[in-house]
């Protein structure tokens, strides 16, 4: 079946590489105008932009940190002038900064909650204000708009040495979940994806070489994800095909969060 965004807008944050970049690639593929947000690799976001354009897409490049206000209303503001209304979008910009937490520094927790969890509500909000004064674009969609946030297995996995990531994953479920509660009578449609291991260089030790084979062990189905695997879930969350999934989360982790080390033990 062949899934169609035509006519509608997405705005993917963190779009210049891993999860974010693939997820741009495929709703564009499914004809949506895409807006692709960097937050330092332009290159990369602008390259990304014009294989999508020479594609006989539509896409610009946008650089903006998702955890400041104005960077955000900027990001949003390019998108209307761009391309006059805004239909879905994939809050995805998020980092890891590890550490003990006897050794985490203020700065590297505040850095990781600013960015993962505060950039999510700044971009939501965003988003809402110009779907609910846009209401349902009749034609384009059944939905008056639809929001992805990026979440992670560690919404529900507890992580060691990883605090403060855990932490801001964990607030993105209750914030998604607060919002769909907020909105959904709007006809505005509020989704999580909590990925597993996805390749992607957010975690390259730990998915290349030997380290491969550990984490494996964690996965029961047997293998590492593909950024294609995520971006397939958010194309069918942003598209009608998902019109009654209204403030879910759809791990997508091989059965990561199916606690597998108590298959034989316990
Ligand atoms: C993290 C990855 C990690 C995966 C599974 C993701 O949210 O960003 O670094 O490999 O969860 O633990």
């Amino acid at each position: 079946m062949q899934i169609s965004l035509a006519r509608q807008v997405a705005l993917v944050t963190g779009a210049s590489s891993g999860i974010g970049a693939a997820s741009a690639r495929t709703l564009a593929d499914a004809g949506a105008a895409v807006v692709i947000n960097y937050h330092s690799s332009a290159g990369p976001a602008e390259a990304l932009a014009r294989e999508i354009n020479a594609n006989g897409g539509h896409a610009i490049a946008v650089g903006a940190d998702v955890s400041k206000e104005p960077d955000v209303e900027r990001l949003f503001a390019q998108t209307l002038e761009a391309f006059g209304s805004l239909d879905i979008l994939v809050a995805n910009s998020g980092l890891q900064k590890d550490a003990a937490t006897v050794d985490m520094r203020l700065e590297d927790w505040n850095t990781v909650i600013g960015t993962n969890l505060t950039g999510q509500f700044l971009c939501a909000r965003a988003a809402l204000r110009i779907f609910t004064r846009q209401g349902i674009r009749q034609g384009v969609s059944r939905a008056a708009g639809k929001i992805i946030h990026m979440s992670s297995v560690h919404q529900r996995i507890p992580w060691a040495g990883h605090a403060n990531y855990a932490a801001s994953k964990g607030g993105v479920d209750l914030l998604m979940q607060s919002l769909a509660q907020e909105t959904s009578h709007q006809r505005i449609r509020i989704n999580s994806i909590a990925p597993g291991a996805i390749r992607t260089a957010i975690n390259r030790d730990a998915t290349e070489g030997a380290q491969e084979q550990k984490l494996l062990e964690l996965i029961p189905y047997g293998r590492v994800g593909d950024v294609e695997d995520v971006a397939n879930a958010v194309l069918w969350l942003a598209s009608d095909l998902s019109d009654y999934v209204v403030g879910t989360t759809l791990f997508i982790d091989g059965g990561m969060s199916l606690y597998p080390r108590f298959r034989d033990n316990g």
